[in-house]
């Protein structure tokens, strides 16, 4: 059993127990989002077990096939008319991605206001951090699909820790600037008693996430805090940068987060890779846009 550790809040806090119970009242994830997770957090998974998952959702079946047979990535072989073909033509990135994109309802929270997120603003910058890190991970030896998936679910607790904050970000904003250089999820653990990555890693074990994504929602901030899982955490810690500063809808908290200094050692690219992969998840937005309408 892993010990919370939490820092005394400063004043009047809200509550941790009542913060983490609030997790309780989120809808479960559904049961394709559940079962693709555990999917893509095994080592050994093949393409066959993604495609199982894919034939428990017939309209997501559908739109594989559909994709599939596009303009885009239609074979010059012919019509893809088998879900198994289908699979094999889109590759695993791809499959994760619209079976997140399409499934993950519960992840679309209508505002957050609290982190100055408008309608979809929260969705939206997920799937740029979702993309950034995919993109990333192919550069790093980490698989596409498990950084995909990670890279969306690192700020769930947001979900939960935003309605909160909607009384308490300005006082947030100032003990962020006048104690902590900044830092906005050391200023949520001074104030609230409790920051977004540790909430969203208490939704994450309500959730039954496997172990390597709850570990990259609860060290996405700090990725050297955790001995597993290094490569992984510090692919979505730099995607997370890459997709702040892609986004036009950053949040409140926006480019609040340090990077670590040993991210070179795991995300071994340069200034102009990381421009480029900028270029990219602008490409994979319109893609990833593209998917929820296929
Ligand atoms: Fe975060």
């Amino acid at each position: 059993m892993e010990t919370l550790v939490v820092e005394a809040p400063s004043h009047t806090p809200t509550p941790v127990d009542r913060v983490v119970a609030a997790v309780d009242e989120l809808p479960p994830l559904p049961t394709v989002m559940s079962r693709l997770l555990l999917v893509v957090a095994d080592a050994d998974h093949t393409l066959q077990d993604i495609t199982a998952v894919v034939r428990l959702d017939t309209s997501l079946a559908a739109a594989t096939l559909r994709l599939a047979n596009s303009a885009r990535y239609r074979p010059a072989s012919g019509d893809v008319e088998s879900l198994e073909k289908a699979v094999q033509v889109l590759g695993e990135k791809l499959l994760v991605q619209l079976v997140l994109v399409r499934a993950a309802g519960v992840l679309r929270p209508r505002a957050l206001s609290g982190y100055g997120y408008g309608a979809e603003g929260y969705w939206k910058r997920s799937v740029r951090t979702a993309i950034a890190s995919a993109d990333l991970a192919e550069r790093c030896g980490v698989p596409s699909g498990l950084a995909w998936a990670s890279g969306l679910m690192i700020d769930i607790g947001k979900m939960v820790l935003g309605q909160f904050l909607e009384s308490l970000v300005h006082e947030v904003l100032s003990v962020a600037d006048g104690r902590f250089g900044g830092a906005f999820d050391a200023a949520e653990r001074h104030v609230v008693g409790i920051d977004h990555a540790e909430l969203g890693w208490h939704l994450a074990r309500k959730w039954g996430i496997p172990e390597p994504i709850a570990q990259a929602v609860r060290s996405h901030h700090h990725p050297g805090g955790h001995p597993d899982h290094q490569r992984l955490l510090y692919v979505v810690h730099v995607a997370d940068a890459v997709a702040a500063m892609s986004c036009p809808e950053p949040g409140v908290d926006g480019m609040r987060y340090p990077l670590d200094p040993q991210w070179t050692r795991f995300v071994p690219l340069g200034e102009r890779e990381l421009q480029e992969a900028l270029l990219r998840v602008e490409a994979g937005i319109v893609e990833a846009e593209k998917m929820m309408r296929i």
